[in-house]
């Protein structure tokens, strides 16, 4: 495996800045890959959340991930990370000096410029499912665009499940999110659902990806994911996207093709169904 693969320019700018950091129980560590892709996690920034020093760090996280997933009534209470995230796998981000955040930023995370600490401005999640090698991607949350760095989650995204050594990722996300292009950029992304009424939101939809070395070194080197040629072209509206989750129940298969367009006063998907 390469000591460390090629940054695309922005991600280059990410760590002149940023640096990793992982919060996991010591006993954890020797586990995961603490220099994913070639980017160490020092041992100033691997954090024991069963230590009483982890305390402000904590809660830190927990006011990036309100200010992340707090807009869309998603927020995680202290608990769910400590026992759905730290413990059974391990919370991963970029961090970075008080100095170099913004004003607003430094007041709402409490800290003077000269502070000599580090600040989470990013975090990434995901949990192992019992099927070998495959994780729940559960939390994916950034701040970058407030601190001017440019695609600070999908770096912050490849470099936790390499970190992790996830082979493949599940996760939930809605269709015209923001969060949906990130998780694109590391497709094509394999549709699970389509419609999800086990989801707070049913109008989410379920991907898997791949996390090979190849797909994650192709994705910080700034390269765009390959696109398919779409067999459909559905709108993201509840009637079409049932439809679509029936044919899923009946076997058919379906890839998410492109990114998702507007066209005639709705959000539409390109996918490729198959089988
Ligand atoms: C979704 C979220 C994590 C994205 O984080 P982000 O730091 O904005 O990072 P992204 O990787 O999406 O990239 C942001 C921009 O950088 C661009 N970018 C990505 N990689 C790049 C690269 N290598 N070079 C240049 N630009 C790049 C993206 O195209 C995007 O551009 P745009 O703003 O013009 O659309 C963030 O918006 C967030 O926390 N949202 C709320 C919580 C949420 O919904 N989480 C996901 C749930 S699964």
């Amino acid at each position: 495996m390469p000591k460390k693969v090629k940054l695309a320019p922005a991600f280059e700018e990410a760590l002149k800045f940023c640096r990793p950091y992982v919060v996991a129980p010591k006993d954890h560590l020797r586990f995961l890959d603490l220099k994913p892709l070639g980017v160490e996690v020092t041992g100033n920034l691997q954090i024991d959340p069963t230590r009483l020093d982890s305390q402000r760090f904590l809660t830190w996280i927990e006011r990036l991930d309100a200010q992340t997933f707090g807009p869309q009534a998603m927020a995680m209470p202290r608990w769910v990370f400590y026992d759905c995230a730290e413990w059974p796998s391990a919370l991963f981000g970029l961090a970075a000096r008080p100095e170099d955040l913004s004003l607003s930023l430094r007041e709402r995370f409490e800290v003077a410029p000269r502070d000599k600490v580090w600040v989470p401005l990013s975090l990434h999640v995901a949990i192992p499912t019992v099927k070998p090698g495959e994780f729940f991607e559960h939390n994916v949350g950034s701040l970058g665009s407030e601190a001017g760095l440019k695609g600070l989650g999908t770096f912050t995204k490849a470099l936790g499940v390499r970190l992790l050594k996830a082979q493949s990722l599940v996760g939930a996300a809605q269709w015209g999110s923001r969060a949906l292009g990130m998780h694109q950029r590391f497709g094509p992304l394999e549709l699970l659902t389509v419609f999800t009424p086990a989801h707070s939101y049913p109008r989410s939809l379920t991907y898997r990806h791949d996390c090979s070395l190849e797909t994650l070194s192709r994705v910080v080197s700034g390269e765009a994911a390959p696109t398919l040629d779409a067999t459909h072209r559905v709108k993201t509206d509840d009637a079409s996207l049932i439809a679509l989750q029936r044919k899923l129940e009946r076997g058919k298969t379906a890839v998410l093709a492109g990114p998702l367009f507007e066209k005639a006063q709705g959000l539409y998907a390109p996918i490729r169904v198959q089988g």
